[in-house]
C-alpha cells in the first residue's frame, strides 16, 4: 500500500519506522519530513496543511491511506477534506479535532460525557483571572485555550507569576484557570473509527526541561513505556487500560459522536492518577510526541492494518493490539535555548555510531542536510529522539544514554533522569 505521512518531528519518523517494520513492504511518502525521514521514505514536496493540495496529491498519487501526525494539518481541514473524496484518513475532521485545539471545547465535552476532570474556569480579563486563581488556590494552573504546543501552559505556587502568565495570552482570547491535579500522570493513546476504540499501552512522558521535573513545560523531553508500578495500583495495566477505556475514552467517543462530530484517529488521554482517581488533564487529537517513540517500538501487530481499519471505520475486525514485554526508553535532544528561543542551525554529528549501539534508533525531528552537502544540521527545539529498547528498564535506559554520548551538538541539552526512578523501584 502507498502510506503518505504528514508532518516532520520524532514522532512521524516513528511512525514511518513502525509501517516500514511490517512484512507487506509498503511505499512511504512524507510531507515535508525531515533529514532522518527522508533516509526511510519519499519526501514530497507538499504543504501538509492545504487540504486541497494534499487531496489532489493523494488522489493522482493514488494513495491508500493518509496518516496525519501533528496537530495543525487536523485543524485546518485536512482530514475532512480527504474524507469527502473517499480517501481513507487517520486523524479527526477539525470539529473533532478541537478536543485538543480548544481546551473549552474539551471541557465541555468531559462534562456532557460524565468524564473524570479537574474544576476549571474559563476567564477572559484579569479580574476574572484573579477571582478563580482565588477560588481554586495554590498551585496555580492557567492554560491558554488554544494550540500552544505544551508551551501554553504555566504550573506555579506563585500567584504573580500565575497572572503574568494570563496576561500573555489574555489579548488573544481567554484563558483557563484550573484546578490543580496531584499524582503521576500518565499518557494513553487510543485509536478509534469513530465509534469503538481500541487502546495502546500507556507511556509517560517527562514534559518540564529539566532533571528532577524543574525548569519549564515543553512539547516533551523523553518518556518510556510500559509502566509497571501500574501493578501495584491496578493490579496491573489491562485492569488501568480497561478502566481508562470503560470511564474516559468510550464516553468521550460516544459524545462526540452523538454531537455529529465523530472522531477517527487516535485519541490522546493525557492522565493524572489522583488520590480520587483517574482524571483527563488534556485530550489530544493525535499521536504523543514522545511518547509514540516508545509505544510504537512495541507494537506488536502491523500498525497500517489498524490505522487503515480505524480511517475505515472497521476497528470491529481487530483485537485489542499486543505489546511486546520489551520495554523502551526515550530521551530528547533539544537545542540550546530550547523552549524559548532555540539556536538553529548548527552541525549534528555522531548519529551513525549512535545508532550502531545495540537495541537503539534514532528518530530525527529537527534535522536537515548541511548547505554545505556534508553533515546534518539541527532546524529547531526538539532535534532529535535516541531510542532505547532492553529486556529491562536498566538496558534500554543505559542503552539510551551510552548511545547519547556519540551525538554532537553544541549547546545540546537533555535530561539525564528520564526513566530513572522506574530503574531504581
Ligand atoms: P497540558 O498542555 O494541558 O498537557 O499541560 C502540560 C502539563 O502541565 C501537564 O502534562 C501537567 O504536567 C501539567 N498540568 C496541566 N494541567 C494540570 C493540572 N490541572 N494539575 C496539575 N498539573 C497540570
Ligand atoms: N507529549 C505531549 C504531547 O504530545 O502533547
Amino acid at each position: 500500500m502507498k502510506i503518505l505521512v504528514l508532518g516532520s518531528g520524532a514522532r512521524e519518523h516513528a511512525i514511518i519506522l513502525a509501517l516500514l517494520s511490517e512484512e507487506a513492504g509498503h511505499e512511504i511518502l512524507a510531507a515535508p519530513g525531515n533529514a532522518g525521514i527522508a533516509n526511510d521514505a519519499t519526501i514530497v514536496e507538499l504543504d501538509a496543511n492545504d487540504p486541497a493540495a494534499v487531496t489532489s496529491f493523494a488522489l493522482s498519487d493514488n494513495i491508500g491511506l493518509v496518516v496525519i501526525g501533528p496537530e495543525a494539518p487536523l485543524v485546518a481541514g485536512v482530514a475532512d477534506a480527504l474524507r469527502e473524496r473517499g480517501i481513507p484518513v487517520f486523524g479527526p475532521g477539525k470539529a473533532a479535532a478541537q478536543l485538543e485545539g480548544s481546551k473549552a471545547f474539551a471541557k465541555r465535552i468531559m462534562e456532557s460525557a460524565g468524564v473524570p476532570t479537574g474544576r476549571a474556569v474559563r476567564a477572559h480579563t484579569r479580574a476574572e483571572v484573579e477571582a478563580a486563581l482565588d477560588e481554586l488556590g495554590a498551585p496555580h494552573v492557567v492554560k491558554a485555550d488554544g494550540l500552544a504546543a505544551g508551551k501554553g501552559v504555566i504550573v506555579t505556587e506563585d500567584r504573580a507569576a500565575a497572572l503574568a502568565h494570563a496576561d500573555t495570552y489574555l489579548p488573544s482570547g481567554s484563558v483557563l484557570v484550573e484546578e490543580f491535579l496531584a499524582g503521576p500522570e500518565v499518557s494513553l493513546f487510543f485509536l478509534s473509527d469513530g465509534d469503538r476504540v481500541l487502546p495502546l499501552s500507556p507511556a509517560q512522558d517527562f514534559k518540564r526541561l529539566g532533571d528532577g521535573d524543574s525548569g519549564p513545560n515543553t512539547g516533551g523531553m523523553g518518556a518510556y513505556s510500559p509502566l509497571p508500578w501500574l501493578l501495584e495500583r491496578f493490579g496491573g495495566e489491562d485492569a488501568f487500560v480497561d478502566l481508562v477505556t470503560r470511564d474516559i475514552a468510550e464516553p468521550v467517543i460516544r459524545q462526540l459522536d452523538a454531537e455529529g462530530t465523530p472522531f477517527i484517529g487516535l485519541l490522546y488521554a493525557g492522565l493524572i492518577l489522583t488520590e480520587a482517581g483517574v482524571k483527563v488533564i488534556e485530550f489530544n487529537a493525535r499521536f504523543g510526541d514522545p511518547e509514540t517513540q516508545v509505544v510504537l517500538p512495541r507494537l506488536v501487530d502491523p500498525l497500517s492494518a489498524l490505522l487503515l481499519s480505524a480511517a475505515s471505520g472497521h476497528l470491529e475486525d481487530h483485537a485489542r493490539p499486543a505489546f511486546a514485554d520489551a520495554v523502551a526508553v526515550t530521551v530528547v535532544l533539544a537545542s540550546e535555548g530550547y523552549p524559548s528561543s532555540p539556536v538553529t542551525g548548527r552541525a549534528l554529528t555522531g548519529l551513525d555510531a549512535a545508532a550502531g549501539v545495540d537495541g537503539v534508533h534514532v528518530a530525527h525531528a529537527a534535522t536537515a542536510a548541511a548547505d554545505s552537502g556534508d553533515g546534518l544540521v539541527a532546524t529547531g527545539g526538539r532535534v532529535l529522539n535516541v531510542v532505547g529498547v532492553g529486556t529491562t528498564f536498566a538496558e534500554a535506559r543505559s542503552r539510551t544514554y551510552s548511545a547519547l554520548e556519540h551525538i554532537g551538538l553544541e549547546g545540546g541539552q537533555f535530561r539525564t533522569d528520564i526513566a530513572a526512578r522506574v530503574v531504581e523501584s
